[in-house]
């Protein structure tokens, strides 16, 4: 099938999201990882670290990454501008509060990190362990928090776009439990690698006067490079203006919605020709109104059955089933992605559909279970 311009556009900026995504989810597993490593020892985590996240820093991978950071939030906006409506399920909100928040708390870490560097400093983790548990704690804390949203954003995303990918959605039953378990070994190997720097700290407190006193002197460093100070202002500068772009995005979302109460939506099913409707419409009346015909012999009433579609792909979200359509495809056995058409009125966007019964099907067909995959035939209830 031939693309128009729009759809090719939409399908490149799709694609340019989905693989920043999953480099920037590998960045974050990587550090995660390396980090679990600390329940055997600093040591253990200092030993892989050119492997997990020494690569990171590297001349080539690290602008790329950059690129990857700059280019996952900018189209993330421009997703958020073009939803419909904020109003979604529950993975999807927390999908979009997270996105907005992964640069303004990357912010630090990468401008540390990269200043640091600059700046000819080994940071490893031995002087970050001791860096995050005893001087910059609050510090240390953030970065947590840091790892733990990017991770819920990055997993959110990846879960989203498996469950789109038919051929893809069998590896998700894997991945549920590594999603829960890589952060929490992580946040075990940071808390047992704290935990012996806390320990060294207090038994040099008992042996010596007092720490700092035992802390290796830096009166003879030469200074920076890149002064703190200038580090400090511009993490700064990158959280308040990217906090900004999130503000104005949602706020030109708001504009756009009022001046255009109702959205265009782009039908399609099978080989027929798309449909330009909007959301006003019902997806069974769309099709009427499209002249394709579709099954409906209650004729939108809900209690048929025999509308229901299979949901291929939507752009965004579709809103939750009303209580009549859960019990009309409770009892005709439906799938979780199948929705009554004459019931769901897509908030916008793109969606692809797949009609489960054929549109001249009659009651007095007797292949009705074996052309639709629900398993009970449906009956009309008045
Ligand atoms: S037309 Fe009968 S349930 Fe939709």
């Amino acid at each position: 099938m031939k693309r128009t311009e729009a759809q090719r556009s939409a399908l490149m900026m799709r694609m340019a999201r989905i693989l920043s995504g999953l480099f920037l989810l590998a960045f974050v597993t990587s550090h995660l990882l390396n980090l679990s490593l600390g329940v055997i020892s600093i040591e253990a985590m200092d030993n892989a670290r050119p492997v997990l996240t020494g690569i990171w820093s590297n001349p080539v991978v690290g602008p790329i990454l950059l690129l990857a950071l700059i280019v996952h939030f900018i189209l993330g906006l421009w997703s958020i501008y073009r939803r419909p409506t904020l109003q979604t399920n529950l993975q999807d909100s927390v999908q979009i509060v997270t996105g907005l928040l992964v640069i303004p708390l990357m912010a630090t870490h990468v401008v540390g990190a990269a200043s640091l560097g600059i700046n000819g400093v080994n940071f490893n983790y031995a002087v970050a362990t001791k860096f995050f548990w005893l001087d910059q704690p609050q510090i240390g804390l953030l970065q947590v928090i840091l790892l733990s949203i990017v991770w819920i954003h990055g997993c959110a995303g990846l879960f989203t776009w498996l469950r789109s990918r038919e051929d893809m959605r069998s590896i998700l039953g894997w991945l549920y439990p590594v999603a829960v378990a890589v952060p929490v070994m992580a946040l075990m190997g940071y808390a047992e690698a704290g935990r012996g720097v806390l320990i060294d700290a207090q038994e040099a407190r008992t042996s010596a006067p007092s720490y700092s006193e035992n802390a290796p002197q830096t009166a003879t460093r030469t200074p920076p490079i890149i002064p703190y100070k200038v580090v400090k202002e511009v993490t700064n500068q990158i959280i308040w203006w990217s906090l900004g772009l999130a503000a104005l995005t949602l706020a030109a979302r708001e504009v756009r919605v009022r001046l255009h109460p109702f959205e265009h939506v782009q039908l399609k099913r099978g080989d027929c020709a798309p449909i330009a409707t909007t959301s006003k419409l019902t997806v069974f009346d769309s099709f009427r109104i499209g002249n394709q015909p579709h099954a409906g012999l209650c004729e939108g009433r809900g209690r048929c059955g025999t509308c229901a579609v299979r949901i291929l792909a939507s752009e965004f979200p579709l809103p939750q089933p009303t209580a009549l359509e859960i019990k009309t495809l409770s009892r005709i056995g439906a799938d979780e992605d199948t929705r009554l058409a004459c019931q769901l009125t897509p908030s916008g966007g793109s969606v692809e559909v797949e009609p489960l019964y054929p549109a001249d099907y009659s009651f007095k067909d007797k292949d009705i279970t074996e052309t639709a995959q629900p398993g009970t035939q449906p009956e009309l209830q008045t």
